[in-house]
């Protein structure tokens, strides 16, 4: 231990590993299960848009070629879409893979982020590779406390991650609270707000970020082709930021971070109505399912806008989900949140929604 403390980055040895478990397929064969829903990843169940996997094949025979870095079709497309200039959108290998990005040119050493707690974990471990120090806000309801994030910004301050909706409780933080928390914002400090979930959020009060995006404010929306596209396994994600700071961005960021494959998927996901359709129905039908469940269960919960739920098992969920598990459901157990009797729960197919209820409730004893 003492000689890696000479050999790496201060800060490296304070971040936890990834936790990656066995591949699916051998953990099902190791516990003979015939089927396995994976309920732990917040994953499309309904599986890739079909319109995608057709470019995906098309695209293959072209992987000769390295792809074009800044991704400039989806480019388009997406500005097009969005109703953005193009320099705001920068394309990389996931989400992840914006933050990094973020990372690197934001962040020196000693600089302060402020996180919310519990929220998605790659915040901390971006912060920390930098050097800086993560300063954690309890969230309040289950929900961000913006009143007390802005009473932590001190001259050390530069970004501040939000994750709207907060993963892993699903929860939202509405217009007006965010735009006085915006408004309060000092010059130096970048705003992050992750929306790999936005797609899912039905409430009119969900904050625009491209509002204070256009505005040239410092913030930056981060998205996701991962889960209402179904692609996650492709990595493609993408930040808009006014053109200044996605140009800082742009210089940190790998030279082809977006495969020709992915952004070619991404393209043709992105036309693919009916997919969406189908994928925005089912997740509202499981949502529904879900609330009622548990409510029969007596079991709380937070209101989500995503396609998971953060649930209180009122027991140790790592003992429930490994029950769970071998009854052929993937959950994932609170207890790296600190919150040792939840489960987050990412929804399934409405067959895979009823099996794992069953389940729940026969490992419940209920
Ligand atoms: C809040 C949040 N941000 C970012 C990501 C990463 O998304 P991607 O698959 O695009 O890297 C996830 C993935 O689960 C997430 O939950």
């Amino acid at each position: 231990m003492k000689s890696l403390e000479k050999l790496v980055r201060n800060g490296v040895l304070s971040i936890n590993a990834w936790p990656t478990g066995k591949p699916i397929e051998e953990l099902q064969a190791e516990l003979g299960l015939e089927s396995l829903a994976l309920m732990a990843t917040n994953e499309n169940p309904l599986g890739p848009s079909p319109k995608a996997v057709e470019a995906i094949k098309a695209e293959s025979v072209k992987v000769n070629r390295y792809p074009q870095g800044p991704c400039t079709y989806l480019k388009r497309k997406v500005a097009a879409r969005l109703g953005v200039q193009e320099q705001m959108i920068i394309f990389s290998n996931g989400a992840d893979n914006c933050l990094r990005i973020i990372g690197y040119a934001f962040l020196n050493t000693g600089d302060e982020v402020i996180v919310a707690h519990p929220t998605f974990p790659v915040y901390g471990i971006v912060s920390r590779t930098m050097g800086a120090v993560p300063v954690e806000v309890p969230l309040k309801d289950h929900t961000h406390d913006l009143k007390a994030m802005a009473e932590r910004i001190g001259p050390r301050t530069k970004l501040i991650f939000v994750c709207n909706p907060n993963n892993p409780t699903g929860t939202i933080v509405r217009k007006k609270e965010l735009h006085a928390f915006v408004e309060a914002l000092p010059d130096h400090v970048v705003l992050i707000l992750d929306e790999a979930y936005f797609e899912f959020v039905d409430d009119r009060e969900y904050p625009n970020s491209l509002d204070y995006i256009r505005e040239g404010r410092n913030v930056v929306a981060l998205r996701t082709f991962s889960k209402l596209y179904g692609i996650a396994g492709l990595r493609i994600g993408y930040a808009l930021a006014r053109p200044e700071l996605s140009a800082v961005m742009e210089r940190v960021r790998e030279p082809f971070p977006v495969s020709r494959v992915a952004e070619a998927a991404a393209l043709a996901a992105l036309d693919d109505e009916e997919f969406k359709s189908q994928v925005l129905a089912n997740n509202e039908q499981s949502r529904r399912f879900l609330y009622e469940s548990f409510d029969k269960l007596g079991l709380p919960y937070a209101q989500t806008h995503t396609n998971f739920m953060f649930v209180d098992l009122k027991t140790d969920a790592r003992e429930v989900a490994q029950a769970l598990l071998e009854r052929g459901y993937l959950v994932r157990p609170g207890t790296p949140w600190k919150h040792p009797t939840y489960a987050r729960i990412t929804f399934g197919t409405m067959e895979e929604n009823r099996g794992f209820v069953a389940a729940l409730a026969g490992v419940l004893g209920q």
